[in-house]
């Protein structure tokens, strides 16, 4: 099938590269003509594990393309993606300028029959707005249908090849018939594409990552009171997570969630809750504890350093706000190195992908490390931010001989506290007992 998709941001650029995986001819829009310079050369402009063998792939196959001209991508497809940014307002809620721009131009220029797909992360009623925008000029017949995305970052192009569902919302039959033909061989192990309404799709991923905020937060607050009482939220969590009907997923307490999509969907669905005279009162406090949890280990190691910060230097390991990949959008690392910045601090930061970013953000503010192990030299302690795996199993006698003193901040809680105690380390973690 013939196939556009405009904007190559994270999710056009997955979604492109993977349908071209099937056999369909892609072409990219996007008005960055230096990035489509670069891409049309081979080179991916984000971080994405197993992406680039596809994306040579299939730009060798020429069954990927791109190009700034967006006349050319309408006249190609017959199914149009709209992979566009929909970045929060002020006001919480999605802006979705750019989703709406796109559509009038659409309208302007679309010559044959087009199905015109949201993937974006668009508000309840964003493919009716899109409709009306797109027909107040469209001289043929088009439909348009709600299809969002459920990429985990990390994890996309998996997560594409093999959905565990797929959401289509869509009132027309000639456009269904068209997705269902689309992703048939994305489902061939059996999972579903499950046909609904335009507006309960778009309800559907801001509620499926709403209730996955709200699952880390609720843990996370478990995590909390387990320290007030002395339990182990490791041993609650597992409790918890064998009853099939809670799941052992999501359920690992930290230093809060972060990202491109759990923040901003979370206060997009409050927003827009708000807009239609609906309180939603479990996602204010998904909010307010998230915003606290980001921090929550910085009086532990004001505790610990009795108030005074100034002049001490910090080892700061994983700046991404998950680990694979160099994403640093809302990262639980930022709120806690700025905290550190404030108090005096010292930090020499380390992450294997995210370094280029933070870099831009912090600038000389901190101290860019070559290793995990060059960023702990002569440190006062270690604070964990992000769980790559290359931090789960440290050489601790080597930690022991660079660090000025033993002790380590874990907001992922990667280690097993018993081991920290034989190795002679201080250990603080997330809801579970403090080694001294
Ligand atoms: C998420 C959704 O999973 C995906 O379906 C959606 O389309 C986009 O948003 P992503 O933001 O890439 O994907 O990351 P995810 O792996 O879901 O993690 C989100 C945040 O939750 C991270 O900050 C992570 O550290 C945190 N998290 C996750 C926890 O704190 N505990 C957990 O148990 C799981």
């Amino acid at each position: 099938m013939k196939i556009t998709v405009i904007g190559t941001g994270y999710v056009g650029l997955v979604t492109g590269t993977c349908l071209a995986e099937t056999g369909n001819e892609v072409i990219c829009v996007d008005i960055d003509q230096e990035k489509v310079e670069k891409m049309r050369s081979g080179v991916i402009p984000i971080y994405e594990p197993h992406l680039d063998i596809l994306f040579d792939r299939n730009i060798k196959a020429n069954r990927l393309q791109f190009t700034t001209s967006l006349e050319e991508g309408l006249q190609h497809g017959e199914i149009i993606f709209l992979a566009l940014p929909t970045p929060e307002d002020e006001d919480g809620s999605a802006d979705l300028s750019y989703v709406l721009n796109v559509s009038e131009e659409i309208g302007k220029k679309i010559k044959s029959y087009k199905v015109i797909v949201d993937k974006s992360t668009v508000p309840v009623g964003t493919a009716e707005k899109v409709y009306s925008v797109i027909a107040k000029n469209a001289s043929c017949e088009f439909d348009v249908v709600s299809n969002p995305e459920f990429l985990r970052e990390g994890f996309a192009v998996d997560d594409f090849m093999k959905p565990e569902r797929i959401v289509v919302g869509s009132s027309s039959d000639r456009a269904t018939v068209l997705m269902q033909k689309l992703y048939s061989p994305f489902v061939r192990s059996g999972n579903p594409i499950l046909i609904m309404d335009e507006k309960s799709a778009e309800l559907t991923k801001y509620a499926a990552n709403s209730f996955l905020a709200t699952k880390i937060t609720f843990m996370n607050e478990i995590a909390n009171y387990c320290e007030k009482v002395g339990a182990d939220v490791d041993k609650v969590r597992v409790g918890m997570g064998t009853d099939s009907r809670i799941g052992k997923r999501f359920l690992f307490p930290g230093i809060g969630y972060g990202g491109s999509c759990f923040p901003k969907d979370v206060k997009a669905l409050q927003k827009a809750g708000k807009d239609s005279n609906y309180d939603f009162k479990i996602l204010n406090a998904v909010i307010d504890v998230n915003v606290r949890q980001k921090t929550i280990l910085l009086p532990k190691m004001e505790g610990y350093f009795k108030d005074d910060l100034k002049g001490k230097t910090i080892a700061v390991w994983g700046l991404a706000f998950k680990p694979e990949t160099d994403d640093i959008r809302e990262a639980p690392a930022i709120d806690m190195m700025n905290g550190l910045l404030k108090r005096g601090a010292t930090l020499q930061v380390f992450d294997p992908e995210a370094m280029p970013n933070i870099k831009k953000q912090f600038g000389d503010t901190l101290q860019y490390s070559e290793s995990m192990y060059d960023a702990v030299k002569g440190a006062d302690a270690l604070l964990i931010c992000t769980e790559w795996s290359i931090f789960r199993t440290p050489d601790y006698a080597k930690l022991r001989e660079l660090m000025n003193d033993t002790v380590i901040f874990d907001g992922r809680n990667l280690y097993n506290v018993d081991d920290l105690k034989t190795e002679k380390f201080t250990y603080i973690s997330i809801g579970r007992k403090e080694i001294q």
